[in-house]
């Protein structure tokens, strides 16, 4: 009852395994990159929940204003008796706003990849919650294959908030989508929090906030690569960018070495010329064309989208496609 109904879990050796071998092959590779999932250690993930916070940070706050506005609506859209499927099991607020407006919910699963967070998140939502089914999937959402047998024959509400879909890239984005829809059936909805292109100075300052908690989310990484990997790097020779590529529609965030440098990691040498620069993170905006299109992609088509009153940010229930 207390643990995951599903398992699909690696040790941390699998992870500091898998994390060595994307930063050796990222930093040997041009142009330079390192996977945007490996910001999230604790500390990242502190800093993450901190820049939810930010005044410049407009994301969290919009999309959980749409979410209080919409959800009774929801409500009548996924009818009675669904199971919430939660892809990344983040902000317990967003997801109780729909454990407690969605009526008659089946089941809860959350899916995430950190059994730690899982394991603390169905905890509190049993205590919570106690008529609440919590059947947590410890697994990567991005390579899961089925849900636990529990929620067999219930129809499926899939929800993917914070615009994370903007992390990936197109047709990982397409993938993920086409992952959700197999997994949440040919009668499942999914819905999907993404956030819009808009003015480039404002997004430029969500992603540079004038406290600089983004900027230590960014080198927090350097941190990781040297508690994990017996790294070398020297945190004040390296800075955060971040800008808006209006041409690809997306903000594209680096760390960059402000001087020409050798680092260590894992025992191999990299050489880094001034102003080089290391890949982390792109964050697409999307429009409503935009959105219509990766829905199709994906598999589903846009039954309803609910945005605030500056158009900053879309929630989107999107219905399986015959
Ligand atoms: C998690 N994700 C939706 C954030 C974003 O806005 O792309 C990650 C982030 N990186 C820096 N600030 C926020």
């Amino acid at each position: 009852m207390n643990g995951p109904a599903l398992v699909l879990e690696r040790s941390e050796a699998d992870d500091r395994a898998e994390f060595r071998q994307a930063v050796l092959t990222g930093l040997a590779r041009t142009p330079r990159a390192i996977p945007a999932k490996f910001l999230y250690d604790a500390r990242g993930s502190a800093l993450f929940d901190q820049i939810c916070e930010l005044p410049e940070y407009y994301l969290t706050r919009t999309e959980t204003g749409i979410l209080r506005q919409c959800v009774a609506e929801l409500a009548v859209l996924a009818g009675p008796g669904c199971a919430l499927v939660e892809f990344g099991s983040g902000s317990s607020v967003k997801s109780r706003l729909l454990l407690e407006g969605l009526r008659d919910l089946s089941a809860y699963v959350p899916i995430d990849i950190s059994r730690q967070h899982l394991d603390a998140t169905a905890a509190r939502l049993r205590r919570d919650y106690p008529g609440l089914n919590v059947q947590p999937v410890c697994a990567d959402y991005m390579a899961l294959t089925e849900l636990p047998a529990e929620v067999n024959g219930a129809p499926r509400l899939g929800f993917f908030p914070g615009s994370t879909i903007g992390n990936l890239e197109p047709a990982e984005a397409t993938a993920f989508l086409r992952r959700a829809r197999l997994l949440l059936g040919p009668t499942g909805a999914l819905v999907m929090g993404v956030d819009l292109k808009k003015d480039p100075r404002r997004l430029h300052d969500a992603y540079n906030d004038s406290a600089g908690v983004t900027a230590e989310f960014t080198l927090n990484l350097l941190r990781r690569m040297n508690r994990e990997l017996e790294a070398n790097f020297d945190l004040s020779g390296f800075a955060h960018e971040a800008f808006y590529n209006a041409a690809e529609g997306r903000i594209e965030i680096y760390f960059k070495s402000l001087h020409p440098q050798t680092v260590t990691v894992a025992g191999r040498s990299f050489a880094f010329a001034q102003g080089e620069r290391v890949h982390t993170e792109y964050s697409y905006k999307y429009d409503d064309a935009g959105i219509s299109a990766l829905a199709r992609s994906g598999g589903f088509s846009i039954d309803r989208t609910w945005t605030d009153p500056a158009r900053l940010f879309a929630v989107t229930y999107l219905e399986a496609a015959p």
